[in-house]
């Protein structure tokens, strides 16, 4: 099984994935959070440097781009070609509200015709390979077929598919049955997303779809981040090491210039996922969550992991896939 550790926008920068890389080896690929270029492919010096292999520890990386302009798009691709990426992933997947109306991200779903033309200029120009991260459809993933007819007549390297329609956010359950369906008649391999949460997650998108090589963990690798070692067969997450990783996680964010109120702000999202070890330890996490400043957090850190609360087969919530 081949694992990618799905992209989380403000959650799995360089430092997330360098630390979780070190503390956690065995992710197969890293994506990256999306790019999001003005019309002529421009985008902020930061957001390319935290594609920099260098920053990355070497780690495999699959950079990914959300617009709706073939043109930002084989532009931007140019300056990732240049860093020395062979492949560019396009989001197609991405609920936002301020998003899906300008017709990027799910919204580029809107309009086939469009979406068609998008690929057809693309392909015909990108000297990277391009995949694609896919909704299944906006309203209903019964739109699939119609939408998979359009990626079929393009050589994608890869479709990995968030088995949800637009409207079901990341609260649906994800329909394995259209997933299903699409895995046989897709001409790109596909790789499966959507609540891959715990073994009993994967085994279920498993009985459904038993050749499927390529999995994406998402939220469920955030919450738990030796998930992919223990979906390889390898041993459940130690308190230990959890304390470890989300403590060098805070210094590199320190150590990098972030200052103490990002790093802070930084820290209470990935505990926001990883704060479901700990069931029944509510006011510890509250006390973290209202921390200011380091000497807070740690403090609070410390009594969460000394609360005897940890339980590493406490999940993030959310349904097996039907
Ligand atoms: C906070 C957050 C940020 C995300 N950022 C991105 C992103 O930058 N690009 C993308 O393709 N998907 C993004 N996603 C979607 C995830 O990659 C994934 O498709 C989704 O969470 C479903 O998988 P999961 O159930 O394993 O989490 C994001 C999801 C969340 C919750």
């Amino acid at each position: 099984m081949f694992y990618t550790f799905a992209p989380m926008e403000g959650i799995t920068n360089s430092i997330f994935r360098r630390t979780h890389a070190r503390y956690f080896p065995g992710t197969d690929r890293y994506a990256a959070p999306f790019l999001a270029p003005d019309g002529q492919g421009r985008i902020k010096s930061a957001a390319l440097l935290d594609l920099d292999p260098e920053r990355n520890g070497g780690i495999p990386l699959l950079p990914q781009i959300l617009c709706n302009s073939a043109g930002a798009f084989l532009a931007l691709s140019r300056e990732l070609a240049a860093m020395g990426y062979t492949e560019v992933n396009l989001n197609a997947g991405c609920p936002s509200g301020t998003v899906v109306p300008k017709h990027k991200g799910a919204g580029m779903l809107l309009d086939l015709r469009s979406l068609d033309a998008f690929l057809n200029e693309v392909f015909a120009h990108s000297r990277l390979r391009v995949s694609v991260k896919s909704r299944l459809g906006l309203e209903s993933t019964a739109e699939f077929p119609a939408i998979l007819e359009i990626y079929n007549r393009y050589p994608l390297s890869e479709l990995i598919l968030h088995a949800r329609g637009r409207n079901g956010l990341y609260q649906s359950r994800p329909d394995l049955k259209a997933f299903a369906a699409a895995f046989l008649s897709s001409r790109a391999p596909l790789c499966y997303n959507g609540n891959i949460l715990s073994p009993a997650h994967r085994d279920r998108v498993l009985a459904a779809v038993p050749d499927l090589e390529r999995l994406m963990p998402g939220r469920g690798a955030v919450a738990d981040p030796a998930l992919i070692r223990q979906l390889r067969g390898g041993a459940p997450l130690e308190a230990q090491e959890l304390s470890a990783f989300l403590e060098e996680l805070f210094a590199a964010n320190l150590a990098a210039g972030i200052g103490e109120y990002h790093s802070l702000g930084r820290m209470k999202e990935i505990w926001y996922y990883c704060g479901h070890l700990f069931p029944g330890a509510q006011r510890e996490l509250k006390r973290l969550n209202k921390a200011r400043s380091a000497g807070d957090y740690r403090a609070a850190a410390a009594a969460l992991f000394a609360s005897g609360r940890f339980d590493p087969r406490a999940r993030f919530p959310g349904e097996l896939p039907e």
